[in-house]
């Protein structure tokens, strides 16, 4: 969610004078340390312009380039420059290919997108709204294919204002939304699966595929791990907390070796509202952000979003969830041991033992990055026994030092402070308090971390910190080293082994060091990239990444200063040699829209791209939107898609 840019769609993390920051205590600063390392000139501030609509270029086939800027770059293709369009564009010598649009079919019997007449009934078996992780899983199942397979695609939240006429502004819309509507949204969340099939030269979805699927925010899930049946999980829909119905807010994930998909239930917070002081948990339910401020009009429709009617429902939410893909009758999991909170996503590294790391940050201003280590070695032979190894391990915190050492603090019941004295009475409490706990641990408040992800070529961990405004001049510190970092950066973290046959993903302690800081050189004070990196090819708000089989870096960004006139994109450097952090533009997002989810299949020859949320400018409705992309046809708003990136000559991307 972009939501330092929804200036009309204030947020609790936007709006902390208001609602509160989630995390009371952000941190102890060792700003000299910093000052000497870094610097401390404050940066520039975007502030969120309004975007001129009307003045905005709608060529359909604009492809702007300007010549290489040379640099010792391996990446080939001519660099894009930065502009806000309705359209978006690829790089010279590619095409972008719109695979499946919102309200496109799933499943059989689909009705055909009708943007007059959205409901629950047509988007239940209908491609969701707002795509965002996507994952490839070749068929047949265990093969090579990078021509055919399942897409996994996350559908991460709705803009009501945008899907059904006469709703006005985002946040009227908020109230206005009716529960026909409310019902038809609950549909639109969720994940999809997909199959998908490269044919000439052209990506497309194969009609009513067999393991096609909609999960929905009314999916029946169990609920496994240590917070499976604690007092807090029960519902009276579930007297035993240990089954949930569907996930939301499912923004990036991941997958596992052994073949099934995580995806990533994030800002769970926004969809609850009533008044969390009539609950016994209004102390919790504040330090993961509900506080009777919902942005959507579920809990006046569905009592399980009304904290008051039903208190512990969102306790069942915030968590990592695992199901099978390639079984669309499978019962997705929520994994309790991974924590709670807002997972921004889930991604696995196999550690030199052959125990599985996962990775994920917790996506708020001054929250947490995380890893869970699985308890035995995961098993390529034998597929029934990995089922539920996501149920026993350790979860650790990140505490990054000032000396370049990031230590690994583990969320165990009983060592520390995590104790009966402090509210812990099981590891059940630790995972449903998880933020809690890792601040009684004293991990690093960061700028709001998302994705990260392994380099399979070094061995290195990248973690994309998108921004954080509200950090002060006091609150720096070494791996957060600006204040009112309205831009982010890109930390690496270094665990022992990195670039070695056999990483140790599994220790307690690794090294880290910055890649890149985010804005632009010269203007925004710490902006740092390759010196040969051009006036086109700096960034800003990192948020997905994915890497080629080079070991190249492909970032996809959320939170473009459009008052600069940028728009997000698609950005990819090197990570090693002479060109790494040598950062340029690849694709270009339509306006209002961020990038998501970037998927290359194992050929290198296919980007899979999650474009999210075009048209999602201030003022933009329904009636007048800020594009109609992809379609461009007068009564049909903008329509979040996946799209594919293909060369036009067959060849391998970035070469
Ligand atoms: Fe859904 Fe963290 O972005
Ligand atoms: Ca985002
Ligand atoms: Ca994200
Ligand atoms: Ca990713």
């Amino acid at each position: 969610m972009r939501d330092d840019q929804r200036t009309d769609v204030p947020t609790p993390e936007d709006d902390p004078d208001a609602l509160g920051l989630s995390n009371p205590a952000p941190h102890a600063p060792i700003g000299e340390i910093i000052a000497a390392r870094y610097g401390r000139r404050a940066l520039l501030g975007t502030g969120a312009a309004a975007v001129a609509l009307a003045a905005l270029p709608a060529g359909v086939d604009a492809q702007p380039v300007v010549p290489r800027t040379g640099g010792p770059s391996t990446l080939t293709f001519p660099e894009l420059r930065h502009q806000l369009a309705q359209d978006h564009s690829v790089a010279e010598g590619y095409e972008a290919q719109i695979v499946i649009r919102w309200g496109d079919p799933v499943l059989p019997g689909a009705a055909p997108f009708d943007p007059a007449n959205v409901t629950e009934a047509a988007q239940a078996r209908q491609f969701g709204y707002n795509c965002d992780y996507l994952d490839f899983h070749p068929l047949p199942r265990g093969s090579r294919s990078a021509d055919h397979g399942l897409l996994v695609v996350n559908q991460e939240y709705t803009n009501a204002h945008l899907m059904f006429p006469g709703l006005g502004s985002a946040r009227q819309a908020r109230t206005r939304t009716t529960a026909a509507q409310v019902r038809a949204e609950m549909m639109a969340h969720g994940v999809s699966v997909i199959e998908v099939k490269r044919e000439g030269g052209r990506w497309g979805t194969v009609a009513e595929g067999r393991q096609n699927r909609r999960i929905t925010a009314d999916t029946p899930m169990r609920i496994a791990g240590p917070a499976a049946g604690a007092a807090r999980m029960r519902t009276s829909a579930d007297p035993a907390g240990t089954r949930a119905l569907g996930t939301i807010n499912n923004c990036a994930g991941g997958n596992t070796p052994w073949g099934t998909v995580l995806t990533a239930e994030e800002n769970f917070n926004y969809y609850f509202g009533g008044d969390p002081a009539k609950t016994p948990h209004a102390e919790i339910m504040r330090r993961y952000g509900i506080v009777g401020s919902s942005l959507y009009n579920w809990w006046t429709h569905q009592d399980r979003f009304n904290v008051e009617k039903e208190p512990n429902e969102s306790f069942r939410f915030g968590w990592v969830v695992e199901f099978d893909p390639y079984d669309p009758d499978s019962v997705p999991v929520k994994r309790t041991a991974l924590g709670r909170f807002k997972h921004e996503g889930a991604t696995h590294a196999v550690s030199a033992d052959g125990r599985v790391v996962f990775y994920s940050g917790d996506d708020e201003r001054f929250e947490f990055l995380y890893k869970f280590v699985t308890a035995r070695a995961w098993n390529p032979n034998d597929r029934a026994a990995n089922r539920d190894l996501l149920d026993d391990g350790t979860l650790y915190v990140a505490k990054f030092e000032a000396d370049g050492k990031v230590q690994w603090l583990p969320l165990v019941h009983g060592q520390g402070p995590l104790t009966a004295a402090n509210g812990f009475n099981d590891q059940g409490d630790v995972v449903i308090e998880t933020r809690r706990a890792a601040a009684l641990l004293g991990a690093t408040p960061m700028d709001r971390p998302e994705d990260v992800e392994t380099n399979p070529v070094n061995g290195r961990v990248y973690v994309m910190l998108t921004n954080n405004s509200r950090r002060t001049a006091q609150q720096v510190d070494a791996a957060n080293p600006r204040a009112r970092n309205v831009h982010g950066h890109v930390v690496e973290i270094i665990p022992p082994g990195a670039g070695t046959a056999s990483v140790d993903h599994a220790a307690t302690e690794a090294t880290w060091g910055i890649f890149i800081s985010a804005g632009k050189p010269g203007v925004d004070a710490g902006a740092q990239y390759h010196r040969a990196t051009s006036d086109q090819g700096w960034m800003s708000c990192p948020d997905n990444c994915a890497f080629d089989s080079k070991g190249r870096i492909w970032i996809s960004t959320d939170g473009a200063p459009t008052n600069a006139g940028v728009a997000d994109g698609l950005y990819a450097a090197d990570t090693a040699g002479q060109g790494r952090a040598l950062t340029r533009l690849f694709y270009q997002a339509p306006t209002g829209a961020e990038v998501c989810g970037p998927c290359i299949t194992p050929d290198d020859r296919t980007i899979f791209l999650a474009i999210q949320h075009p048209g999602e400018d201030p003022g933009s409705t329904f009636e007048r939107p800020s594009t109609r992309w992809p379609d461009f046809v007068d009564g049909t708003p903008p329509r979040p898609s996946v799209i594919a990136i293909v060369k036009r000559d067959g060849g391998t991307i970035g070469d």
